[in-house]
């Protein structure tokens, strides 16, 4: 039997973040953000909006939020402020991870370095977690973190992913402005899409895909591909930005209930060891997964190729490398991995079981090595 459930409360359009007063109604607030929102003159838009409620803000996340740099928000803010009624996050995916390590931290704070102790050596939460609540204002049309209950933290010095997941993390309200979205460089434009587009396919050839979470990620990756490129030639038009928004949320929430699968499974090494951006390295595998899918599930296959509007997967295999080409992917990923045989070092980390294992088909380490080499040197060749 499928089951599909999602607690946030969302507001989504022009002038939302302007209205969000009446969510946070007397709470004392936490401000999260990162340089740049406040550079952008977004972080004044927000206190304006929640004047003589903020009681703190922390404004320095830094992208991909690591184990140290959670650890050192939560520090900070709890010197400055030591009760917190509610955690407003305004930026990307990296400042609402934050948030969710912050609350999570908050929620165990009991224990020093309770973080730390989770992620790497399995310290579990406490049995009655009390974690603030989240409101998440994203900055960027990808992420998906406002409407799931897990984020991602780096440990450098390990070279790994970690994910802190809870059920009392799923933000309490997500609040999507598209306007934010419209001084989004070209760059985190196209790597955020392309994640969308990944949460999108990832939930559909996906143990847990179900009919809402199938017409969620239909909807997506229907409309991503065309307004990623009109995005990319009008930056400035409201419309393509908000329809993106609309995909990349569309796509979390699809996201939210399947979790994502083997490109997923992949793109880690590539970002922990080489640096490549999140949407780059998770979207790069897509098409050759596609492939894979068609041989296995003709009829997720379809399903796929029928929401990018092609008649087959071979023609939905071609779209997406199209659409790779469109975006100037190979540029930004030549960048960080300068060959093929680069690809060599990471070949023994590329599954991570709790993500390649919810792919409908099975992919060993092997397979997902050659996966990846296949895509690269299409992309890249
Ligand atoms: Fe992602």
């Amino acid at each position: 039997m499928a089951a599909f459930y999602n607690p946030v409360r969302i507001r989504f359009g022009a002038g939302a973040l302007d209205g969000i007063g009446e969510l946070v109604g007397t709470r004392r607030c936490i401000v999260l953000t990162s340089e740049g929102m406040q550079r952008r003159g977004d972080l004044d838009r927000l206190i304006r909006a929640i004047d003589g409620r903020v009681a703190a803000t922390y404004p320095s996340v830094t992208p991909n939020p690591t184990v140290e740099s959670a650890t050192n928000a939560f520090d900070t803010i709890r010197e400055s402020q030591p009760e917190t009624g509610l955690i407003v996050a305004l930026g990307g995916g990296s400042v609402i991870d934050t948030a969710k390590a912050v609350a999570a931290q908050c929620a165990n704070a009991g224990e020093a370095n309770w973080l730390s102790a989770h992620l790497r050596d399995g310290a579990p939460f406490a049995q009655e977690v009390a974690a603030p609540p989240i409101l998440a204002i994203p900055t960027t049309a990808g992420t998906g973190s406002e409407v799931t209950m897990w984020g991602t933290i780096w440990d450098e010095a390990n070279g790994r992913k970690y994910s802190v997941a809870h059920p009392s993390l799923y933000p309490e309200h997500a609040v999507l402005d598209p306007q934010l979205t419209l001084s989004v460089p070209r760059a985190t434009t196209v790597a955020t899409a392309l994640d969308a587009l990944s949460h999108a396919m990832e939930a559909i050839w996906n143990r847990a895909a179900n009919p809402v979470s199938d017409a969620l990620a239909v909807r997506a990756i229907g409309l991503i591909p065309a307004a990623l490129v009109r995005a990319l030639d009008n930056p400035d038009n409201l419309a393509v930005r908000e329809r993106l928004l609309s995909a990349a949320l569309v796509a979390g929430l699809a996201m939210s209930n399947t979790r994502t699968a083997l490109a997923h499974s992949i793109s880690y090494p590539m970002t922990s060891r080489f640096g490549v951006p999140h949407g780059i390295a998770c979207s790069l595998t897509l098409p050759e997964i596609l492939r894979a899918l068609a041989e296995t599930h003709p009829d997720r296959a379809a399903l796929i190729a029928g929401a990018l509007g092609v008649a087959s997967a071979t023609q939905g295999v071609d779209a997406l490398y199209q659409l790779f080409r469109d975006v100037g992917m190979a540029a930004i990923l030549t960048a960080h991995v300068s060959s093929s045989t680069a690809l060599e070092a990471i070949e023994g980390e590329l599954i991570t079981p709790g993500r390649a294992d919810n792919s409908l088909f099975p992919a060993n380490g092997p397979a997902a090595a050659r996966l990846l080499r296949t895509a690269y040197e299409r992309v890249c060749g």
